[in-house]
């Protein structure tokens, strides 16, 4: 990232694009990138971190709020046990060498998903990045890392359950900002633009309850190809979509 000073996106081009507040990222076609070049699997795992660094300074050029990334889900862990340790220790890899920067740059970073099946050094880590950026008023950088959205519901189901068998919340008084509350991403507003890569148009279980309304836009590059180009024409046609939240008239985000 060379993002210190804040270098702006170039302001004419910002003026006419529509900045979504929350954006999602569905980083998805590493392995085909690689096997496209006689590559290993995990190659294209590292071209994906530093397809993820840009998308960092990117988010922070062009004034976004909020950047969610889906790095690991709960699914992956079907992948063969090799590639698997190999993701989890690029986690620790991009908080070693990430982080002074991350900082420096007001970034807060959040990791949301399951800590069942962490390792507890792992858990010691991601509590670790919480706390040294929790006080960051830039960008928050929310990566989903052993992350699902059934999980995620299932997981607030039980939360709201517990204060029910104890006492403290009725049935009746359970609504939809009780389950946003007990959710991961509690605190956080819903992705205005969802964003995946590599062609694939599915949402994967990727904030399942918090897409409700967001807009989605496919491109085929695969996620070490997404580059600034990329970013651009996205904001490009997200800036075109017309919002309505099951309204009738368009509404700005
Ligand atoms: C999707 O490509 C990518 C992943 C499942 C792993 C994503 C990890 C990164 C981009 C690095 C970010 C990192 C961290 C941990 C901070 P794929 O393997 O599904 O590609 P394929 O569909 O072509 O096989």
């Amino acid at each position: 990232m060379s993002i210190d000073p804040a270098i702006n996106a170039e302001p004419v081009l910002r003026q006419r694009l529509r900045i979504p507040v929350h954006l999602g990222v569905i980083m998805d076609g590493n392995g085909r990138w690689a096997k496209a070049r006689g590559k290993m699997r995990t190659e294209g795992h590292i071209e994906g971190v530093k397809s993820l660094r840009n998308l960092v300074e990117l988010s922070i050029n062009y004034g976004i709020a909020h950047l969610t990334v889906f790095s690991f889900s709960s699914e992956n862990w079907t992948r063969p046990k090799d590639e698997v340790a190999f993701i989890f220790n690029l986690l620790r890899r991009f908080v070693a060498s990430d982080l002074q920067r991350l900082i420096r740059n007001n970034v807060r970073v959040r990791i949301i998903g399951s800590r069942a099946g962490l390792e507890p050094s792992l858990i010691r880590l991601i509590d670790d990045v919480e706390a040294k950026t929790v006080d960051n008023t830039g960008l928050v950088l929310v990566i989903a890392f052993n992350y699902g959205g059934k999980a995620e519901i299932t997981d607030a189901t039980r939360k709201i359950a517990v204060e029910v068998a104890a006492g403290r919340l009725k049935p009746e008084d359970i609504t939809e900002a009780t389950v946003e509350a007990a959710l991961y991403t509690s605190g956080l507003p819903d992705p205005d633009l969802i964003i995946r890569t590599s062609g694939e148009q599915r949402i994967s279980n990727f904030l399942l309850w918090q897409a409700a309304y967001s807009e989605f836009v496919f491109v085929d590059e695969n996620w070490p190809d997404f580059d600034e180009s990329s970013f651009v024409r996205v904001l490009e046609i997200f800036s075109r979509r017309d919002r309505r939240f099951g309204g009738i008239e368009a509404q700005t985000s």
